[in-house]
């Protein structure tokens, strides 16, 4: 049997076609456009989603025998607000996770509501990037499409409809929308009601691996598959990642170096953060997780590279970088791009190079590029600490996470060890765990991942540079709160 995971990404689709043994036979990237119609917002066309999937899953399937594939799952782009019409149109572009416009509605839910409320009510507060505030925004802002939403969706959930016709979700995803109680796994009737909703709008609720329909006839036609193909929930891309790269049960700890940077900490038992600096939500596996999410991560070098530098040799920039440098730099890099979500919660936030000199050389400022992201990810690290829970070593996945030179950079600014499993297609190989599970290749997720997953490399910190990057981080840490009075 063959299974394929869909990772619906914000700058591209990643398909993988994976037979059941965990082999990875095939993968296919689509590329999609990306808005910012306004500074700080971020928009995407559903449409081009799944265009991207009819196109790419044919693509995937060229040279293989398309009668084995049993099941599709996605690993999708979270707190994306996607409305259709009676008519099952999209109303309007998706409002995307890294979007900041709702900075009034956020500080209507936690001052006014008041974040103790809304802790009690879904067990965490309110980001510029989640949903609901996104439902306030439009009921505010666009009130005649506001009044013609007839369903409302996440961006991997749009896919799956689509693909089945049924209208659904899964509890990791729909964690994020400020809409669920994520204890008791059910939608919070006084969270839809505070803004504006029914519940006969919302998807219904699955657990990630379980099948949710088939394909319908058109759709199956389209890829060159059988309509009997099962699609599974699927699940947030940090969800769906963990399950890739193995981080399931209790006391995991993964770190994605994707567009974002999360810290994704599993459990089995429900528990809050007491300031909610991090989220809490479902995982994938049935347990629960805390999470901490930096809204630009490889997104940071991404932008340094290709937009300032005009390069796309990212590995050849990083090559004067050599060890002796480390732990060395006086330039220091805020990695706020798209504002904050982890722990400043903060859109207004803009990123910035401090400490230049005439000495200052391109490569310390690839390097405090590299390091800026990695004290962030420390940053919610640190939350996480604060709160009791040691994290003694983690996985490490997304785009970022190919470079050695970051990981080492990130191992001693965290002085834990990093390890980089087998294969660092984090959400797309999960999405295709997950859909092996549903299909009943493995007994239970937790049973998949240990079958499926495994470490390559381990990156250990050394104890002088971590003493050294502890310092820079004291005064990285600074930086933030002193330009934040500066309103640019
Ligand atoms: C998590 C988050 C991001 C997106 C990126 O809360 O907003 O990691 O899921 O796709």
């Amino acid at each position: 049997m063959y299974f394929i995971g869909l990772d619906l990404g914000t700058s591209a689709l990643k398909l993988l076609l994976m037979e059941e043994g965990g082999q990875i036979l095939n993968i296919v990237t689509k590329e999609y456009p990306l808005e910012f119609p306004q500074p700080g917002w971020s928009q995407q066309n559903p449409d081009d989603w799944l265009r991207a999937v009819l196109s790419g899953v044919a693509e995937l399937l060229r040279g293989f025998d398309a009668t084995q594939v049993a099941g599709i799952a996605a690993g999708g782009q979270m707190h994306g607000l996607v409305v259709l019409d009676e008519h099952d149109k999209v109303i309007r572009p998706a409002i995307l996770w890294n979007d900041g416009r709702t900075q009034k509605q956020v500080e209507y839910l936690n001052g006014t509501i008041g974040k103790e409320t809304l802790s009690e009510r879904t067990a965490n507060i309110a980001f510029a990037g989640f949903t609901a505030p996104k439902l306030l925004w439009m009921r505010e802002n666009e009130p005649e499409l506001f009044a013609r939403i007839r369903k409302i969706m996440l961006p991997k959930d749009y896919i799956n409809y689509r693909l089945t016709g049924v209208h659904c979700t899964d509890y990791s995803d729909a964690s994020g929308m400020l809409l669920l109680d994520v204890k008791n796994k059910r939608w919070s009737a006084e969270m839809l009601e505070l803004c504006g909703v029914r519940e006969d709008q919302m998807p219904a609720l699955y657990e990630s691996w379980q099948p949710v329909g088939t394909l319908l006839p058109g759709m199956a036609a389209a890829m060159g598959l059988s309509s009997h193909v099962k699609v599974c929930a699927g699940a947030g891309d940090n969800a769906a990642a963990a399950v890739g790269c193995g981080v399931v049960g209790d006391g995991g700890c993964n770190i994605s170096l994707g567009t974002s940077g999360t810290v994704f900490i599993t459990s089995k038992q429900f528990r809050v953060d007491s300031r909610n600096a991090l989220h809490s939500f479902d995982h994938a596996d049935g347990g629960y997780h805390l999470m901490g999410c930096i809204l630009s991560a490889a997104s940071c070098n991404k932008w340094w590279m290709e937009e300032i530098l005009k390069t796309a040799d990212f590995a050849g920039e990083q090559t004067p970088i050599t060890p002796d440098c480390l732990g060395k730099n006086d330039v220091y890099f805020l990695p706020y791009l798209m504002g904050e979500r982890s722990p400043h919660n903060d859109p207004a936030a803009r990123g910035a190079f401090i400490g230049l000199r005439m000495d200052s050389t391109r490569a310390d400022m690839t390097q405090a590029v590299l390091e800026g992201v990695a004290f962030a990810i420390r940053d919610c690290v640190e939350i996480a600490r604060a709160q009791g829970i040691a994290i003694g070593r983690s996985r490490v996945c997304g785009g970022g996470a190919r470079s050695p030179l970051w990981r080492q950079i990130l191992a001693n600014v965290l002085g834990i060890p990093l390890e980089l499993p087998q294969t660092e297609q984090g959400p797309g190989y999960g999405g295709a765990m997950l859909a092996a599970v549903g299909c009943g290749a493995y007994p239970d997720v937790a049973a998949c991942a240990k079958a499926l997953t495994s470490v390559k490399t381990v990156t250990e910190p050394d104890p002088a540079l971590t003493a050294a990057y502890e310092e820079k981080y004291n005064r990285w840490r600074q930086l933030y709160p002193a330009l934040k009075g500066v309103r640019l």
